[in-house]
């Protein structure tokens, strides 16, 4: 048997919609020999979920890999013979296990990660109506530990864009920030924010708002560092940095965000860089790839494609994470900060959930 992997990618493309080079399935391939575990494969081809997910479907179907009772992953002899001519190696593991390779350490800020953990126990579930998935404590407090190291936290006033990862009351326990403020759509968390920021007197300042409204004239130009998570869609992502912007004072201010691989194709970034870069004309200053860990969600499984056999086991680790951007305004930079009510902003044809809905 012969792999010809140009249509091998072609068929992926044309099924899931995402772009799928040769080399996108040659990265897989090295997953697979890499960990038997498909979340683990996911994770380390650092490619689209449904691309990956796709992909092995297509060599199942061909007999090239099998799974075994538990779900795991293995090369038939076929898969083995044709891994073999293709020389495809396994990807090492070379990262840093002492930051889990975000580059920065929060040994000191192991007080405000227990006084966090503490507070957030009894936080709203992630539910599937916002987009929801929160990050895991650690990453919370990386946050806050990327901003001070930048100085864009002590002293500041920071505004942050929907928080179901709580990253206001990390902030406010810190004591560094001056003003901290919160708008988010989920009711559940901003009850949540308000009773635990009135409870240990922490001042955070909570809306609920949509974003897909504009913010209010009373909150543009007031804060000198914003935080958001967006949903990975160009308009959402547009939308939700374009209202960071609004927010900050002028240039010299900071924005962070995520973004990530799983729901977003090459082709995306592309399109995310030019509009930081010709549209908002922003710069970006750090991109920290898997620095946003999220704890693996509820809803994952009855939200995702269940047609294949290795989707329906549990994943083993955190597998979905994101790059962690730094942005930094200059005289230059545009905002923009207008309605937008014409369409969904949570889903494209690269999210997790796409194959399910089309299904
Ligand atoms: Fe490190």
């Amino acid at each position: 048997m012969i792999l010809n992997l140009e249509e091998l990618a072609q068929e992926v493309a044309t099924k899931t919609q995402i772009p799928t080079l040769e080399r996108d399935v040659l990265m897989i391939f090295s997953s697979i020999i890499s960990t038997p575990n498909f979340w683990e494969i996911a994770y380390r081809s650092a490619r689209p979920f449904n691309q990956v997910a796709e992909t092995l479907g297509i060599l199942q179907k061909k007999g090239l890999i099998g799974t075994d009772n538990e779900g795991q992953i293995f090369l038939t002899p076929e898969g083995k013979k044709i891994f073999a001519e293709l020389k495809i190696n396994p990807l090492p593991d070379y990262y840093c296990t002492a930051c889990s390779g975000r580059g920065i350490s929060i040994e000191k800020l192991k007080e405000l990660k227990e006084k966090f953990a503490k507070i957030t126990k009894e936080r709203p579930a992630a539910i599937v109506n916002f987009d929801q998935g929160y990050v895991t404590e650690e990453t919370t407090i990386s946050r806050i530990a990327h901003l001070a190291h930048r100085g864009d936290i002590e002293g500041k006033e920071i505004i942050i864009l929907g928080d179901d990862d709580l990253v206001s009351l990390a902030a406010a326990l810190s004591g560094l920030p001056k003003r901290v403020v919160v708008f988010e759509i989920d009711t559940r968390l901003t009850d949540f924010i308000k009773e635990q920021s009135e409870k240990y007197n922490l001042k955070i300042e909570t809306y609920q708002h949509d974003l897909k409204y504009k913010l209010p004239l009373e909150f543009l130009n007031k804060f000198d560092t914003f935080l958001t998570d967006p949903p990975e869609t160009i308009k959402a992502l547009e939308l939700f940095i374009g209202r960071g912007l609004a927010a900050l004072k002028g240039p010299g201010c900071a924005g962070y965000f995520g973004l990530t691989m799983a729901e977003s194709s090459y082709l995306k970034w592309l399109h995310f860089q030019s509009l930081l870069a010709e549209k908002f004309k922003v710069v970006v200053t750090e991109a920290i790839p898997n620095f946003n860990e999220y704890v693996n969600w509820d809803y994952l499984h009855s939200s995702i494609r269940n047609d294949l056999s290795f989707l329906k086991i549990k994943p083993n680790l955190n597998w979905y994470r994101s790059t962690q951007f730094r942005i930094i305004t200059l005289p230059e930079s545009a905002t923009t900060n207008e309605d937008f009510l014409d369409e969904d902003i949570y889903i494209d044809e690269e999210s997790l959930v796409y194959t399910k809905m089309e299904a």
